[in-house]
């Protein structure tokens, strides 16, 4: 009987791997990053051949460092960078295009062009999301226009266009040897071309974008026994195991921290923070800058729904202290320099680097750092880079409580970021909340694992799920409430510095 689910995490910046035993405990796990390329300012893209290869790569190398092999496991889940944008030749098996990473704003035109032509309103209402260059919709329009030959593949059924869940399944099945192009409900959630009632791709909407439909996947649920095949013996893993759980990774981390109820949320720090709150079969439009989205489906049950709100640039604006200013060599570094300086000295640093996401939606945007005197320090702009990424939550935060009626009374946070304990008691402080991380910050994996595990009686319910979860940590809020509005009032005054920035 195999004791181990085993699941891959294809995110942004890195590919992971990690094993997993009944309890939900680590086993092992193998991570590798992949590049980034940024051809031009606002242009993120990654190679599709090189995130399969390091796929490969980190499920070699965990089977190894357990000394499993795939017979050990009773199933494989898979969650990934959502949005993201592969586009592929089903009989080479060769991408047509770089992926376009979620980052990327080159289709900002086409997303004003959409609201300008009053289209807004249909892909609120159909998909649950804004017109934004976020989704893949847009993506997949700027390919087909931009790639020689490609519009012809696509209406022939030869082009095949996936998010990287897609990618890795089609090759981890066979690829070009009959690999399955399919995607789960979550991921399709984020195209802007899925109906989000049906959970089927929608005609207008394909319309819209000028889409031939033949190039998209089967939508099929995100913990199912059958629908994703298994991979085959040629592969990574050496034998035939199920992949039977895909979700994207932020609705994965959900279902890791086990916010099964409506009401319950997460918030995951990773390259960009994601806030998800289960609504339960309730579809709740947003009217404060909120996506819904589906938050996961498991077999025949109907579709659990979320409100979500996203922020493109938090842990990456660590990468950029790092990477384009070098005033840090790690991102541990953030919590030793911030914590040199009492508070941030007057700076705030929103990080709008992709234009504003959630709850503002606003592609004109750009970056600022704004309240410079001379005796500021790189101390300063260490703790105001951590304060970005708290304020940003709290600006998700009240626009989900605006939209849900429900007050946070704690916030369970996972993700990398949360490994800064520093960056954790400023969140408490600006949100005026407790913040609860569990032992397993590594939620995603985990999520993605628990529903390939579901679908095939390694656990037995969500109940099961629920007893695993610990709590490791906790922050309580430190600073008064005058402390708070004040720093409020600033990080809100350099929002508005941010915008009008670019024309789209
Ligand atoms: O929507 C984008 C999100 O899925 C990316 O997550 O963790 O790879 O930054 P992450």
């Amino acid at each position: 009987m195999a004791e181990y689910v085993g699941a891959v995490d294809q995110g942004t910046t890195s590919t992971r791997f990690m094993i997993f035993n009944h309890d939900g405990e680590e086993v092992a796990r193998h991570q590798l990053e992949h590049e980034q390329i940024m051809p031009k300012a606002g242009w993120v893209e990654h190679d599709p051949i090189e995130i399969w290869e390091r796929t490969s790569s980190v499920i070699q190398t965990a089977l190894s460092r357990a000394n499993l092999t795939a017979a050990d496991l009773a199933a494989v889940g898979i969650t990934n960078q959502r949005e993201t944008t592969v586009v592929w030749n089903k009989n080479t098996g060769r991408p047509y295009y770089n992926a376009i990473v979620w980052q990327d704003t080159r289709t900002d035109k086409i997303a004003s062009r959409l609201e300008r032509d009053g289209h807004g309103d249909l892909i609120r209402q159909r998909a649950g999301l804004p017109p934004a260059t976020y989704f893949s919709g847009g993506k997949i329009q700027w390919l087909l226009e931009n790639v020689d030959g490609l519009r012809a593949d696509a209406e022939k059924g030869d082009a095949l266009f996936g998010t990287t869940d897609c990618w890795v399944t089609w090759n981890l099945t066979g690829g070009t040897e009959g690999g399955r192009h399919v995607t789960d409900v979550t991921n399709a959630s984020r195209t802007m071309l899925m109906d989000l009632e049906t959970c089927q791709w929608d005609d207008e909407l394909l319309a819209l974008f000028n889409i031939p439909k033949a190039m998209l996947p089967e939508i099929v649920s995100s913990s199912d026994a059958e629908a994703y095949g298994v991979t085959d013996p040629h592969g990574p893993f050496h034998a035939e195991v199920p992949i039977t759980g895909v979700l994207g990774d932020q609705q994965a981390a959900t279902v890791g921290q086990v916010c099964f109820a409506p009401g319950e949320a997460k918030n995951t720090y990773g390259t960009g923070n994601f806030m998800l709150l289960n609504t339960g079969e309730e579809l709740v439009r947003s009217n404060a800058g909120l996506l819904t989205t589906v938050c996961y489906r498991f077999g025949n049950n109907k579709p659990i729904y979320a409100l979500e709100g996203s922020i493109a640039v938090t842990g990456s604006a660590v990468q950029w202290l790092r990477d384009q200013l070098g005033i840090i060599s790690g991102a541990a570094d953030t919590e030793r320099l911030a914590g040199q300086v009492e508070d941030n000295g007057g700076v705030y640093f929103v990080p709008a680097f992709s234009g504003l996401f959630a709850p503002y939606w606003r592609s004109d945007a750009r970056g600022v750092i704004v309240g410079l005197s001379r005796y500021n320090t790189n101390a300063h702009l260490a703790r105001a880079t951590l304060e970005a990424i708290c304020y940003q939550s709290k600006d998700v935060a009240d626009a989900m409580e605006k939209d849900s009626g429900v007050k946070l009374e704690v916030l369970k946070v996972d993700g990398g970021v949360t490994a800064n304990n520093l960056c954790m008691q400023i969140q408490s402080d600006i949100l005026g909340v407790e913040v609860s991380r569990p032992v397993l910050a590594e939620t995603t994996c985990l999520g993605a694992a628990y529903a390939a595990g579901l679908a095939v009686g390694f656990w037995k319910d969500t109940d099961e799920l629920r007893a695993n979860w610990h709590e490791g940590n906790r922050w309580k809020p430190e600073w008064n409430d005058e402390q708070r509005a004040e720093g409020y009032v600033g990080w809100r005054k350099a929002i508005d510095r941010t915008l009008n920035w670019v024309d789209v």
